[in-house]
C-alpha cells in the first residue's frame, strides 16, 4: 500500500514565470500526478487559474492533471476543463447543487471524478456519492491558499473514508490536500490517503527532485 502513495505537486506554489521548467522539473523528479488548483474568488477568497492555463500546462507534461476546482457551480466549466486535457477533475461537495449529477457529467466527458470536502464537512455527507467517484479529496487546510498549516483532525476524516472505500469493494483514490510536508505525510499514509498533494514543500525549496525523494522516503 505504502509503495503504491502518489504525489502530486501542486503547480500553486510553483514559479509561474518559469512554469514549463518548474513542471519539468517535476516530472523528471518522480512527481506521479500534477495537481492543478483553479480558485474563483467566490467558493474561496482567492483567484488563481482557469482552463487556459490548465492546456498550456497540458503542452508540457505526459502527467495526469489532477484539477482540483475550488470554485461555485463548476458544473459550468466541465466541459473546458476536460477539453484543456484535465484527467481527473474534482468538485467541492460544498459547492454542488445536484452533485451526483456534476459527477456524471464528469465521467461522461471521459475524466476521472473527485469530490473534495472542506475541513468542517463531515465525511457522511459522502456516503450517497461512493458508488459513483474515483476520488475523494480530503482537505487538511481551508481551500484558498497554499503554505497553510496541516489540520491535524483530517487524520481522523481519511480512517473515516478509507473505512467507506473498503465497503464499496471498487478502487477508489483517497487524496490529501493542505500541509503535506515530511512531517505530516507519515500519519496520512497511515490513515489511508494513497494520493499526497504538496504545493509549499515541493515547489518552495531548493531542489524539487529531492523534495518528493525526501516526501517519499519520509512515509516509507
Ligand atoms: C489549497 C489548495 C492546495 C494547496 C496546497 O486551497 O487546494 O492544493 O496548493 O498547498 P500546500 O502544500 O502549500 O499546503
Ligand atoms: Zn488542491
Amino acid at each position: 500500500m505504502r509503495n503504491n502513495v502518489k504525489i502530486a505537486p501542486s503547480v500553486l506554489a510553483a514559479d509561474f514565470a518559469n512554469l514549463k521548467e518548474e513542471v519539468a522539473q517535476a516530472e523528471h523528479g518522480g512527481a506521479d500526478w500534477l495537481h492543478l488548483d483553479v480558485m474563483d474568488g467566490h467558493f474561496v477568497p482567492n483567484i488563481s487559474f482557469g482552463p487556459f492555463i490548465v492546456g498550456a500546462i497540458r503542452e508540457q507534461t505526459k502527467l495526469p492533471l489532477d484539477t482540483h476546482l475550488m470554485i461555485e457551480s463548476p458544473e459550468k466549466y466541465l466541459d473546458d476543463f476536460r477539453r484543456a486535457g484535465s484527467d481527473i477533475i474534482t468538485v467541492h461537495q460544498e459547492a454542488c447543487k445536484h452533485l451526483q449529477r456534476t459527477v456524471a457529467l464528469i465521467k461522461e466527458l471521459g475524466a476521472k471524478a473527485g469530490v473534495a470536502i472542506n475541513p468542517a464537512t463531515s465525511t457522511s455527507l459522502l456516503s450517497n456519492i461512493m458508488d459513483d467517484v474515483d476520488l475523494i479529496l480530503i482537505m487538511s487546510v481551508n481551500p484558498g491558499f497554499g503554505g497553510q498549516k496541516f489540520i491535524k483532525g483530517s487524520e481522523r476524516k481519511i480512517r473515516e473514508v478509507r473505512e467507506m472505500i473498503e465497503k464499496t469493494g471498487r478502487e477508489i483514490h483517497l487524496e490529501v490536500d493542505g500541509g503535506i510536508d515530511t512531517g505530516t505525510a507519515p500519519a496520512v499514509v497511515r490513515a489511508g490517503a494513497n494520493v499526497l498533494v504538496a504545493g509549499t514543500s515541493i515547489f518552495r525549496g531548493h531542489e524539487i527532485k529531492k523534495a518528493i525523494e525526501d516526501l517519499r522516503k519520509s512515509y516509507r
